[in-house]
């Protein structure tokens, strides 16, 4: 190691990833206004092609990491993305007496705390700032900044493609799938969305802020899903006149006896509250704890700069503190996790219409002692795929579930019901 905690010489830096954020922290470093850091290596495969005129000539440029984990390197900055070679090579990092700070969301949700673990052997410092909403500081503001709070709820839009989608299609009327093209053309999805529209992102993500700001720490693949693919141009009329506009909303509760609620899945949020208000590829993470109350955070939850701002605060944080080992805010065993939220929820049918279809519905719901709210239909609609709402009386959506499962057995369906919590 070049320096250590208390020395004045700069932190010696690794970036490991020159793609959209390595590059972004490259030009962070590179303006000479950060002075306890140094980029002294950039690593990436293929790294002929990857060379920038504007990195000083000083640094090593390599595609062979044993070059960077052999080197006196401080910190390592991984941002190749996905698990491998990602963890192994995070994993030899922290072995070889370097801190690591990473903006990769699986590593931390899958290993993030055998990586801390780790990291504390070796007395290193593992950062995760730019895994959890790209540019705005969550993971400070959880750890520091309300640390002497108990959290019990975090409600989140932490997918900006998501939001991107919704927002389009609401404000310009049009479909799912022309929504995703633009959202594909301007940069924001990638060609395979699914990561994204299917929640498997938002589910990382939300596992890590779980473990860290309720300290619950869960398994990612343990939080129910529900897709946004389903989503109608249709909803978002009957949506406004619930007053609502629709989200993907990331959600976890730890309830006073222990048991944790949490689940990725399309919403209606009503356009009064913090979650209407963040459009386009913005985030915003809303907690609440038993003595502050509520606390928003929003901002740009991705893009290079945005994202790169985190990383280097978290070298920053290195930087000030380099030896002593990382928090233990990721450690303990997994906690089951339900679904069953209690909410108000809405109903979109989409049917080729007859008579005593309303009222079968409505008995299938009495059946599970669900009570209806409203009934919405446009009058003279037409006749093939005629969508109405039902909204139910606040209840578990495990008994909506059941109940949803009954109905689909009725004959009249054009479309599979589409059904989703409405958030208080
Ligand atoms: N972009 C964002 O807005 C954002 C926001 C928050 C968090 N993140 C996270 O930040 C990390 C980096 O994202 P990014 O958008 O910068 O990705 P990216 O543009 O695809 O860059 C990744 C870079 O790593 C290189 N790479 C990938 N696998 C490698 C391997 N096995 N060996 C050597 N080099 C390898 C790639 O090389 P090639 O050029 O050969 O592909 C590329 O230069 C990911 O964990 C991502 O989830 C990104």
């Amino acid at each position: 190691m070049t320096s250590n905690a208390g020395d004045n010489a700069a932190l010696s830096v690794a970036l490991v990833g020159f793609g959209t954020v390595g590059r972004a922290v490259a030009r962070i470093l590179c303006n000479g206004a950060h002075r306890r850091l140094q980029l002294t290596h950039i690593c990436n495969r293929g790294i002929a092609r990857k060379k920038a005129d504007w990195v000083p000539d000083g640094v090593t440029w390599t595609e062979d990491i044993d070059v960077v984990l052999g080197s006196d390197a401080d910190i390592v900055v991984e941002l190749i993305g996905g698990l491998e070679p990602a963890t192994d090579w995070i994993r030899r990092a922290l072995e070889a007496g370097k801190s690591v700070v990473t903006a990769n969301k699986q590593v931390i949700a899958q290993g993030g705390a055998e990586l801390a673990a780790l990291a504390r052997r070796h007395e290193v410092q593992l950062g995760f700032e730019a895994a959890v909403a790209g540019g705005i500081p969550i993971i400070h503001g959880l750890r520091q900044g309300l640390a002497g709070d108990r959290l019990f709820r975090v409600l989140a839009i932490l997918n900006g493609t998501c939001n991107y989608i919704l927002t389009r299609m609401e404000a310009g009327g049009v479909a799912f799938d022309a929504a995703l093209r633009e959202a594909q053309d301007l940069g924001y999805a990638e060609a395979d969305p699914s990561a994204d529209v299917d929640g498997q992102d938002a589910q990382a993500k939300l596992a890590i802020l779980s473990a860290v700001g309720l300290r619950c720490p869960i398994a990612p693949e343990s939080i129910p899903l529900h897709t946004i693919t389903t989503v109608d141009a249709i909803d978002f009329v009957y949506a406004r006149r619930l007053g609502c506009t629709i989200r993907q909303v990331s959600r976890a509760q730890r309830s006073a006896d222990g048991r944790v609620c949490a689940g990725v899945q399309p919403m209606l949020v009503p356009r009064s509250s913090a979650l209407a208000r963040v459009n386009g590829s913005r985030n915003i993470v809303v907690v609440e704890g038993e003595r502050g109350g509520e606390t928003a955070f929003s901002g740009h939850g991705a893009g290079g700069d945005p994202t790169a701002v985190a990383v280097v605060s978290d070298l920053e944080a290195v930087a000030a503190a380099p030896a002593g080992g990382a928090d233990n805010l990721l450690d303990g065993a997994a906690v089951p996790v339900a679904e069953a939220f209690e909410s108000a929820h809405y109903v979109r049918f989409m049917v080729n219409d007859r008579p005593g279809i309303v009222a079968a519905l409505a008995g299938v719901f009495a059946r599970h002692g669900l009570n209806l709210d409203s009934v919405l239909q446009d009058p003279g609609g037409r006749k093939q795929q005629l969508a109405f709402v039902m909204t139910l009386d606040p209840c578990d959506s495990g008994i909506v579930n059941a109940a949803l499962r009954d109905a689909a057995a009725l004959d009249f369906h054009a479309r599979p019901p589409l059904w989703m919590p409405v958030l208080a």
